[in-house]
């Protein structure tokens, strides 16, 4: 959900009425009446939700249907994944669009982070997935009868969701290990008590943009990776993987023939599955139960299957977003054109694609 009644209330309390569509809640475990309790009032459906609306907050990209029913001049916020042909449609449809998940990753901006705070909970959910789906547990279980040995618990991606699940799994009593290609990673692994495996050379060193992201790297750097890794998997209880190269399909990182070299039971958590998968073997939306009995946990919206906290933060980014470009005399959102933070998220304005990845397209 793109509001809580928490958010709800700030957002009345800032000057807005605020419509939610019935039932939308119900996943995030909030129903209606907790929203009308707030002050929305319920709408019956998406059209009555949109008619007449200023502002809209959503969570994804809406369908062409719901796109017909925005009022010209509102100001649209979500994760919208545009590319040029659905910003022309916003352009056209007179919307001013802000993507969310193209804000820069600057101290400033922190706290509308939707990558971060989804991204923080899906590497959460994931290793909570896989203890339950892993038959043996995590922790060393020493018992009259026997002792049960500690999961090597193996986390491929170390950006904010893999550095949760590393934290995630310690806490469970994991014996946690973690690679990453970018130079800056493999500090924070070991700050979180996990041991480093991967390669480095000279290309690795600066395998991070000026945005802290991870670059596309040479097919002989993934070769080399993969190398060192495969050995590491075979032995491996729980393989996390959550490695993205953005504006690309996510990378395979755990082949076919390393998923069979893992024990029967072993469990593989692919969390790029929407992204296309880091592993060979991944059926993005399904979970697979390999010849080997290894079973590959491929879920499509990870952050949607701990829905009431996903829900909450990414309602507070928005709202901080919208708070931050707040103009409390007009009681509406002024977003400043040359403000870093606009400049990284609109995508259109006032008739016009504005953002530089898409406007010459
Ligand atoms: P992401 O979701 O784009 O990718 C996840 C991880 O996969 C990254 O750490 C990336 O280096 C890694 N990866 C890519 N290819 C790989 C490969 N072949 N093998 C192994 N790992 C691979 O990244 P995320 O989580 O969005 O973080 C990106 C950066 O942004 C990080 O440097 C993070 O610290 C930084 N950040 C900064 C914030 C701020 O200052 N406001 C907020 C959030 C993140």
């Amino acid at each position: 959900m793109a509001a809580t009644p928490e958010t709800v209330k700030k957002l009345i309390g800032l000057g807005n009425t605020v419509a939610v569509e019935t039932g939308a809640g119900t996943a995030s475990g909030i129903p209606d009446a907790a929203y009308a309790e707030a002050g929305a009032e319920i709408a019956a459906d998406p059209g009555a939700a949109l008619a007449g609306a200023e502002i809209v907050l959503a969570v994804r990209a809406p369908e062409a249907a719901e796109l017909a029913r925005i009022p010209r001049g509102a100001l649209l916020i979500g994760t919208l994944q545009a590319d040029a042909a659905a910003a022309k449609a916003y352009a056209e449809a007179g919307i001013d669009a802000c993507a969310m998940e193209l804000l820069p990753r600057i101290t400033r901006a922190q706290s509308m982070d939707v990558l971060s705070s989804q991204a923080n909970l899906a590497g959460y959910r994931a290793v909570i997935e896989a203890a339950e789906t892993f038959d043996r547990g995590f922790p060393m279980l020493m018992t009259a009868a026997g002792t049960i040995p500690a999961a090597n618990v193996f986390i491929m991606g170390a950006g904010v969701a893999g550095l949760q699940a590393i934290a995630t799994a310690r806490r469970l009593g994991g014996r946690v290990s973690a690679t990453d290609v970018r130079p800056a990673a493999k500090e924070e692994i070991k700050s979180l008590g996990a041991s480093f495996v991967g390669y480095e050379d000279e290309e690795s060193k600066s395998a991070q943009t000026a945005g802290g992201y991870a670059k596309q790297l040479s097919a002989e750097f993934y070769a080399k990776q993969a190398e060192v890794v495969a050995a590491h998997i075979a032995k491996q209880d729980i393989v996390v993987t959550t490695a993205l190269v953005q504006g690309r399909k996510a990378p395979t990182l755990v082949t076919e023939a390393m998923v069979h070299s893992m024990k029967p039971g072993s469990v593989i958590v692919d969390i790029a599955s929407d992204a296309g998968g880091n592993v060979a073997l991944t059926k993005p939306g399904e979970a697979v139960t390999t010849a080997n009995g290894v079973k590959v946990l491929g879920w499509s919206n990870w952050p949607g299957r701990i829905a009431g906290a996903s829900s909450a933060l990414y309602a507070r980014n928005l709202l901080t977003f919208l708070t931050t470009f707040w103009d409390k005399e007009a009681k509406k959102p002024a977003l400043k054109e040359d403000d870093e933070i606009v400049k990284g998220v609109a995508l259109t304005r006032a008739g016009a694609v504005v953002h530089p990845s898409l406007a010459s397209a």
